[in-house]
């Protein structure tokens, strides 16, 4: 018999690959978003229930993040409808090295619903379907934290390790940390980006404080910037994150996509030239 999947962000970064792979594998899936019927809004709690109906099994995305104020909140509301709908599993995606989203994660695990977190590292993808591409297409990349090394993970891996989750209950009780193979600092990356396109982008490093007066001045709402500066702050800042995982292999039995695949790749799509002349 087929399982129900609620996929929350299923038109985003991971939800939307969870879903394709969900119904690829023959699922029933339903979408989880504010423009489907059902809709499904976090802002809006009357829309869970109904999202909800008929469903077995849920992933689970916040927006826009699980650190931000009202989250756990949001969360604690969402696990109780989600306990009385009689949902089997959740699978939830949360941030490594992120405390405030690990006080959600506790939410979660203690909702008395079957469960499995997914902890990843910065997605690959933010260069190219986030903040992150703004700064690529205009050549020029100012950001703090130069020094930080991250390790980047892949949404397609992410994705491939939230359906496993989702399909194999001996994932239940289980925190997995996803990151990439390696480190890399904005620099690299900025490089990695300007060869594979013929592009010449520059990157300059720039002070925490110098970044929130520019997000300002560019508009960028406050919640947002608190965000931005969070981010930056806990999860960069922290050397403790500087640390590579294993758990995309322990779980999938194959190696965490490289980041240079990822540029190879997305490269060959034009998301990078669009409206630039090389
Ligand atoms: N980016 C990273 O590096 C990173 C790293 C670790 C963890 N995370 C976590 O990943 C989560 C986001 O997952 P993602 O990147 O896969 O998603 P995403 O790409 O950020 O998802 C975007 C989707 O969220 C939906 N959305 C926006 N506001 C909403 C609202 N009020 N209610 C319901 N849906 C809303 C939109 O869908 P509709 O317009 O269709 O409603 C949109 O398609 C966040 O919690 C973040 O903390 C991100």
């Amino acid at each position: 018999m087929k399982t129900n999947y609620l996929v929350l962000g299923g038109k985003g970064k991971t939800g939307r690959k969870v879903a394709r792979k969900l119904t690829e594998l023959n699922q029933n899936v339903r979408v989880g978003s504010r423009s489907e019927t059902p809709s499904f809004d976090w802002e809006n709690p009357e829309t869970w229930s109904n999202a909800l109906e008929g469903m077995d099994r849920v992933y689970i995305t916040f927006q826009p993040d699980l650190a931000v104020p009202g989250a756990l909140e949001a969360i604690e509301g969402f696990m109780k409808v989600a306990q009385q709908k009689g949902i089997k599993k959740v699978v939830l995606l949360s941030g490594k090295g992120e405390r405030e989203a690990e006080l959600c994660e506790q939410v979660v695990i203690n909702s008395g619903v079957d469960h499995t977190i997914v902890r990843a590292s910065w997605f690959n993808q933010n260069f190219s379907e986030s903040f992150f591409l703004d700064p690529i297409l205009a050549g020029h990349v100012a950001l703090p934290q130069a020094e930080a090394k991250v390790p980047y993970v892949d949404t397609d891996d992410i994705s491939d390790v939230v359906v496993e989750a989702l399909m194999n209950d001996k994932h239940n009780g289980e925190i997995y940390e996803l990151t990439g193979p390696r480190f890399l600092t904005f620099a690299q990356v900025v490089n990695e980006i300007a060869e594979a396109t013929g592009r010449e982008i520059a990157f300059t490093p720039i002070s925490l404080p110098a970044y929130t007066k520019m997000m300002e001045d560019f508009g960028v709402p406050s919640d947002y910037v608190w965000l931005i500066n969070y981010l930056f702050s806990e999860v960069l800042g922290n050397k403790a994150n500087e640390i590579i995982t294993h758990d995309i292999e322990k779980v999938l039995g194959r190696k965490p996509k490289d980041f240079s695949a990822y540029v190879k790749e997305t490269a060959a799509t034009g998301v990078w030239n669009q409206g630039v002349e090389v």
